[in-house]
């Protein structure tokens, strides 16, 4: 069979941005979306990177457009906390959910106001207890965590969480600073590529040119906290915990808007967020069992095969993907299945607008229109809608386009309306 058909995709009829807006009805269809050439890392979206993590400069107009000021806005993907810092800094109130922990710890250490004398203190006490270790350090470094760090960087990762425990142990927002900051530099110094959606080690030839220095990654990385937390506006409080967007704890319409971007797929097939966490986790005290714990509640994880709703574009595809490979059929059914559960939670939860950032993704060669099921889903329960858009991509990485994920170069943001 020549090449060009084994990689051939099958492609459904792609959903076509909508254009219908009333007079002096505010909208962004005159804009350019992609914000090529922007600075998108200002503030204290430099603190902590996320993988898959959504384009600031574009939260910034969502919200200036859609939420009007006095209301507030729920994220209940937040990831890197893009969309919760966005709205921190237009002075919204905002709260988040992920599943991840991970999520939750940058979150909050992004929208968190701490004054920057307390920062400091603490800052010198973390390096001064970290660079004279007391022999009897209690944290043992898991052995599996020795295959992604280099044998000389070990001791003062170590050492660092150990100082960063003692010192912030009474003092909640700096202990979550901090460990944001610790997070940011294992990362930093970790054997991996960046920009990738799986955790992959560097090859020897890339190893060998690859000198990590713990210490001068975290203070590079406390240098932007301490810099950058002035921003904040003071006094600025987000609520943002572990939420499973399958089942939300927040009153009907307790917020104006949601901006989100979920994810494209379920963790196995799709972006790796659980890969690109767990590492970081680990050297924050998390154990297996609790990661894989939250890992169960990523959409799609329960493998139970569920009728779903209707969407003819769905169907087309996963009647390509069902003779193709069974499992994976049967994992994308489980995906959507638990998306549409997300999106009635949205509906119930918001009194006005949801705000999608999305973007198709590919399956045993098949791809699936995300937007257009997201639009099917949502006018199965009354939720239209209102104006779309579409944003060229420079470049992100989405699994299963073949090699190591290729990419998607276009995203579309829906607004809809309750
Ligand atoms: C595309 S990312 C969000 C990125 C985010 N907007 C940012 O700027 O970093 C999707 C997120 O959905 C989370 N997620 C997956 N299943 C979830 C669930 N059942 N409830 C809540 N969050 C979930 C993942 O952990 C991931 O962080």
């Amino acid at each position: 069979m020549p090449i060009s058909s084994v990689r051939e995709i099958f492609e459904v009829e792609e959903i076509q941005p909508l254009r219908k807006v009333q007079i002096n009805e505010p909208n962004l269809y005159d804009i350019d979306l992609s914000f090529n050439g922007y600075d998108s890392q200002y503030s204290l979206h430099a603190l902590h990177p996320y993988v898959a993590a959504i384009n600031p400069p574009l939260v910034k107009k969502l919200i200036e457009t859609y939420v009007p000021k006095h209301e507030n806005i729920l994220d209940p993907f937040c990831g890197g906390g893009g969309v919760l810092l966005e709205a921190t800094l237009h002075k919204r109130e905002n709260a988040g959910g992920d599943i991840n922990p991970l999520s939750i710890i940058l979150s909050k250490a992004k929208t968190t106001y701490i004054e920057q004398q307390k920062l400091q203190k603490a800052f010198i006490a973390v390096i001064e207890i970290a660079q004279n270790p007391i022999s009897t350090d209690k944290t043992k470094i898991n052995p599996q965590l020795k295959f992604w760090f280099k044998n000389d960087s070990l001791p003062f990762i170590n050492s660092l969480i150990n100082a960063i425990n003692i010192v912030t142990e009474h003092d909640i927002k700096l202990n979550n600073l901090f460990k944001t900051i610790f997070s940011a530099t294992v990362r930093d110094v970790m054997l991996t590529y960046r920009g990738e959606v799986r955790l992959r080690k560097l090859r020897e030839e890339d190893l060998n040119k690859f000198n990590p220095d713990v210490l001068r990654s975290f203070v590079k990385r406390y240098k932007i906290a301490y810099e950058r937390i002035i921003t904040l506006p003071q006094g600025a409080v987000s609520d943002i915990a572990v939420r499973d967007i399958k089942k939300l704890d927040f009153e009907n319409e307790s917020f104006h808007s949601i901006i989100c971007s979920p994810p494209y797929a379920d963790d196995k097939n799709g972006v790796g967020y659980f890969q690109f966490s767990k590492n970081m986790l680990e050297w924050l005290g998390f154990t297996k069992e609790e990661i894989s714990n939250h890992k169960k509640l990523f959409l799609g994880a329960t493998k139970k095969i569920n009728c779903l709703p209707e969407s003819e574009s769905l169907r087309k595809s996963l009647e390509n993907v069902e003779n193709r490979n069974y499992n994976h059929y049967k994992e994308a059914v489980s995906f959507y299945h638990d998306y549409n559960l997300g999106l009635i939670e949205m509906k119930r939860v918001v009194k006005k607008n949801i705000i999608i950032v999305i973007g198709n993704r590919v399956l045993s060669r098949t791809q699936f229109d995300n937007a257009q099921i997201t639009v099917d889903f949502f006018k199965n329960i009354g939720v239209k809608l209102i104006h779309h858009y579409t944003r060229k991509l420079r470049k992100k990485r989405i699994a299963n386009m073949g090699g190591d994920g290729g990419g998607i170069a276009k995203e579309h943001i829906l607004v809809f309306e309750k």
